[in-house]
Parts: C-alpha cells; sequence; structure tokens
C-alpha cells in the first residue's frame, strides 16, 4: 500500500533528523565517498532540524503509521528529500516528491527548483529534472523540472 502524507510537526524533530542522518550514511555513500557523506550527515544539528520545521513546509511519509521518510519546500524549491534506510527502494521518495510537485503546480509555480548532492542527482534526472546551471561550490548540483 502506498504511504500516507502528513504535514509535520515540531514534535516530529528528533525522528526527522534521525531519518535525515541514516539516510545519508547509509544510502548516500551508494553515490558519494563516506567522507563526504558523513561530513553532510553531521552538518545538521537537531537544534538546525527545529529551526527547518519552522523554516520550510515539511513533509513525512508514514508507512503503517511509522515515518518512513520526509520532504522540505519552500517557495517554488524543494529543500530536501530523505528516505529511511529500512524503506529504501520502495518508492517512498519518489512518492514524495511528485505529491510536493502537484502541490507546487496547484499554486502556481511554474518550475520546481533543487541542489542535487551528487548521489542523488541521477535520481531527479530520471524523474523529469534537468541540470540548470554548474556545480555549486558545496559539490551540489542546480537541477529544475519544469511543472506546466
Ligand atoms: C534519494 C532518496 C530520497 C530516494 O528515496 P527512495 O524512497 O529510496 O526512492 P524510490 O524508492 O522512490 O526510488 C529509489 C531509487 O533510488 C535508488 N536507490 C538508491 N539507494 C537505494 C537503496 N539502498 N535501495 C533501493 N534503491 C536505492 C534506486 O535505484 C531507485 O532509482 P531509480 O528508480 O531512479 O532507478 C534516498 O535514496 C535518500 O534518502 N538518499 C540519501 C539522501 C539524499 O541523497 N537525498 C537527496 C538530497 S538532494
Amino acid at each position: 500500500m502506498g504511504a500516507v502524507h502528513r504535514l509535520a510537526t515540531p514534535d516530529d524533530a528528533t525522528g526527522l533528523f534521525e531519518i535525515r542522518r541514516k539516510a545519508i550514511l547509509e544510502l548516500a555513500p551508494q553515490g558519494m565517498p563516506a567522507g563526504e557523506a558523513k561530513a553532510w550527515a553531521t552538518k545538521l544539528t537537531l537544534a538546525g532540524m527545529a529551526q527547518k520545521l519552522r523554516e520550510f513546509e515539511i513533509w513525512v511519509a508514514e508507512l503503517d503509521g511509522v515515518a518512513a521518510g520526509w520532504a522540505a519546500i519552500r517557495g517554488d524549491t524543494l529543500e530536501g528529500l530523505y528516505t529511511a534506510p529500512e524503506f529504501a527502494g520502495r518508492g517512498v521518495g519518489t512518492a514524495l516528491l511528485e505529491m510536493l510537485e502537484r502541490r507546487m503546480r496547484g499554486s502556481g509555480v511554474d518550475a520546481v527548483r533543487a541542489e542535487a548532492s551528487s548521489n542523488a542527482r541521477a535520481f531527479y534526472l530520471r524523474r523529469g529534472y534537468l541540470m540548470s546551471g554548474p556545480q555549486t561550490p558545496k559539490g551540489a548540483w542546480p537541477i529544475a523540472k519544469q511543472l506546466r
């Protein structure tokens, strides 16, 4: 059965922090050096996660009531997408992405923008995103997808 999507609340901070940490440490090294993944994973603190919950619109994907992944948007920008490793490869990330693209389209956004990490770039390119600029100094890849 598909995931249920709900808006995150401040109480989700610890759970979403852990999903992000595990997703980066366990999944990202399939497409980037493990040291880089470790540096990325530790860049965000729990306080930083709580701040993200205040700044971004964050959606949680639940499978049987268990948080399996989450994604953040602000305006026309996808600010993050993470799937807990134990739920990887089951379409959780794709379904969150598609749901957020539909929401953005519905609120008048013409094109969704994101900065893909090198491990996830192919994931986005296979889902209709195109490269939209040179690699950033932090090593991310600007990408965009036309919604209309
Ligand atoms: C990118 C990410 C969100 C995908 O989540 P997901 O729920 O596994 O995605 P889906 O099941 O919808 O699709 C799985 C895709 O990831 C690939 N994949 C990567 N790692 C995988 C794993 N451990 N198990 C299964 N599939 C994996 C599959 O090949 C598949 O790609 P394809 O369908 O384009 O061929 C997840 O791998 C993740 O959290 N990665 C670490 C954090 C990250 O890079 N986030 C993006 C930041 S820009």
